[in-house]
């Protein structure tokens, strides 16, 4: 199936390991060019940029803090030169921490709150109107299933991710009429070798859900190709959850 992806310009934040690394190689194989932000871990968006090049596409790295508007700015400025406009945003990179929120110091659920909840505002507003400018765009942003249950353990950036749903269905509103679609995708826990969980805890893990096994990179991947493709033009405002049954909501 042609997911009409080819030549799209994508720009994937977080893109250097994990489930944004899988989904940056995934959109490379459709044809799919790719603007791959990485903030800390220069070293893997290179080796990931260079995996990417083997597709034959066009691949460009691109640094920078989402939670930071002027980072923000500055990532386009520089996409711009080197790239070309961005048609299509999957914002993969987050910030989260477990713990109770007790244990919390200030400074550290406001970081949450900068780069889970902010750092989709600072994306929208400094890419979006380009895309309505040109009448098409498609913005997804990814959560945990915690944004839309509540989980003590991930107590501050599920709020912060709950706000981003419900602004992503506003905008969603907004934006219909220049054929800019906005959705989120909800994951469950998803094995991107680096979960750092002993076996025990993986396998008490495990029976939580009733496929009866954690989600893996390749999980996620196809239902943010489908949101980005041409089959999903009439799709927006939308949380899917990509969970292995975890949550079940209606
Ligand atoms: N794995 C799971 O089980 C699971 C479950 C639910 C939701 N999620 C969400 O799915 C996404 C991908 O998860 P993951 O497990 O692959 O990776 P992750 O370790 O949670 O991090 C994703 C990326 O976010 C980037 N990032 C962190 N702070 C940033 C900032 N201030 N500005 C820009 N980028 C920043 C990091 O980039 P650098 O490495 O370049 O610094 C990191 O690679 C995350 O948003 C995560 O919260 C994951």
């Amino acid at each position: 199936m042609d997911l009409g992806l080819k030549g799209k310009n994508i720009l994937i934040t977080g893109a250097a390991k994990g489930i944004g690394r899988g989904i940056a190689l995934a959109a490379a194989g459709e044809g799919a060019n790719i603007a791959l932000h990485y903030h800390e871990s220069e070293e893997a968006a290179m080796q990931t940029a260079q995996e990417i090049s083997e597709y034959g596409v066009k691949v460009s790295l691109v640094q920078g803090d989402i939670a930071s508007l002027e980072d923000v700015r500055q990532m386009k400025e520089a996409l711009d030169q080197e790239f070309g406009s961005v048609d299509f945003i999957l914002n993969n990179a987050g910030w989260t921490q477990m713990k109770s929120f007790f244990k919390y110091e200030p400074k550290e659920w406001k970081k949450e709150v900068d780069v889970c909840f902010y750092g989709v505002l600072n994306l929208v507003h400094t890419f979006m109107p380009e895309m309505m400018g040109k009448n098409q765009g498609k913005f997804i942003n990814i959560v945990g299933d915690s944004a839309r249950t509540g989980d003590r353990h991930f107590i501050v950036s599920a709020a912060a991710r709950s706000g981003t749903i419900s602004f992503l269905k506003s905008l969603a509103q907004d934006v219909g009429r220049n054929n800019v679609q906005c959705n989120t995708v909800s994951l469950g826990l998803i094995d991107q070798g680096a979960l750092g969980f002993n076996e025990a805890t993986l396998d008490k893990l495990m029976k939580q859900y009733p496929l009866k096994r954690l989600g893996k990179v390749n999980d996620v991947t196809g239902m943010i190709l489908f949101l980005l493709s041409e089959s999903a033009d009439w799709i927006t405002g939308q949380v899917i959850s990509v969970n292995g049954g975890h949550s079940m909501l209606g």
